[in-house]
């Protein structure tokens, strides 16, 4: 089961109101959609997107007597998040959420490949429309480009010594396993990582991840479009799992101050309390900033 990440705070910096409108661009299991209806009665709607069609249709499933007045989901990117209103006629919009990453049922039950306590095929993807899947990427970049994934988006420091393994082990047999990418991380990383925490292949997972979905060009485009479609006083609120999400944020947020008098209500992100780190472990590395446009 999935545990939302900071929820009173998304409230805090979302404010809904009665009859007012929001867009969740990660629905997932939907803790946080569901938190915004709560206080967006009788009329307010919430349009909540998510790229994973299976993920969604879990989600679908799991609520049948959802009411589509209220709640309306879409498949999507929210890369596309302009193009997802416009076509649903969605609007106005009082404010954009966005989670970014995986929920917990991506790494416990997809069977994708997402983390490494079980050996499952390496996809990683979360549309299987897009082309190349983790495994694909392995075994097929250069050792040099697959050096630079680790290292830039997984900031590993042993990207080089990992990428050389990964390269000798594919040579014998295609990596196809998230068990046999570990192996080949594990040859790369000096003996004495082996025990530590986190998880010597932790960085090389997020790299791959990032890479196969263009996560990071995913957020630089979202973050303009969803400012772009709110209403004079509506917020955007964007919760980032690591350091790379976060500077984008922070940037994107200070260009659409300078260009666009974009009110930022976090001058630094807002990070979970010691209590909801214990319950939820997951939420440790979350970091939570919000803009407003100005009132007309
Ligand atoms: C951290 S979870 C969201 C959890 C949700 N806020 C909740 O309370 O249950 C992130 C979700 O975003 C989806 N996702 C990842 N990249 C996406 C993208 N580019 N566009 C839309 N959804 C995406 C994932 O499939 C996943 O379900």
């Amino acid at each position: 089961m999935h545990k939302s990440v900071l929820p009173k705070e998304v409230i805090e910096y979302l404010k809904p109101k009665p009859g007012e409108n929001f867009i969740d661009c990660t629905l997932g299991q939907g803790g946080h959609a569901f938190s915004i209806l709560d206080l967006t009665g009788p009329s307010g709607q919430v349009l909540g997107i998510d790229w994973d069609k299976e993920s969604l249709n879990r989600f679908c499933a799991q609520h049948p007597d959802l009411k589509p007045q209220r709640l309306i989901v879409a498949n999507g990117n929210y890369s596309r998040i302009r193009e997802i209103a416009e076509k649903l006629d969605f609007k106005p919009v009082n404010g954009v959420l966005l989670d970014i990453g995986l929920s917990s049922w991506h790494f416990e039950e997809s069977g994708r490949g997402f983390g490494f306590s079980k050996d499952e095929y390496l996809d990683m993807r979360y549309d299987t429309g897009v082309p190349e899947s983790a495994s694909g990427l392995v075994n097929r970049l250069p050792q040099k480009d697959l050096e630079r994934i680790l290292r830039e988006w997984g900031e590993e420091k042993f990207a080089r010594s990992i990428s050389r393994k990964i390269v000798v082990d594919r040579a014998r047999k295609p990596i196809t396993t998230t068990l046999e990418l570990v192996e080949a991380v594990k040859k790369g990383v000096p003996t004495r990582y082996h025990d530590r925490r986190p998880h010597f292949a932790t960085r090389t997972f997020q790299a791959l991840r990032i890479a196969v979905n263009h996560e990071l060009e995913n957020l630089e485009t979202a973050l303009p479009s969803a400012y772009g479609i709110l209403s004079p006083g509506g917020r955007l609120v964007v919760i980032s799992f690591h350091s790379l999400e976060d500077r984008i944020v922070k940037n994107r947020f200070r260009e659409l101050k300078a260009s666009e008098g974009a009110i930022i209500l976090t001058k630094k992100p807002i990070s979970p309390q010691q209590e909801e780190i214990n319950s939820n472990p997951r939420s440790r590395s979350a970091k939570l900033r919000a803009i407003m446009k100005p009132e007309a």
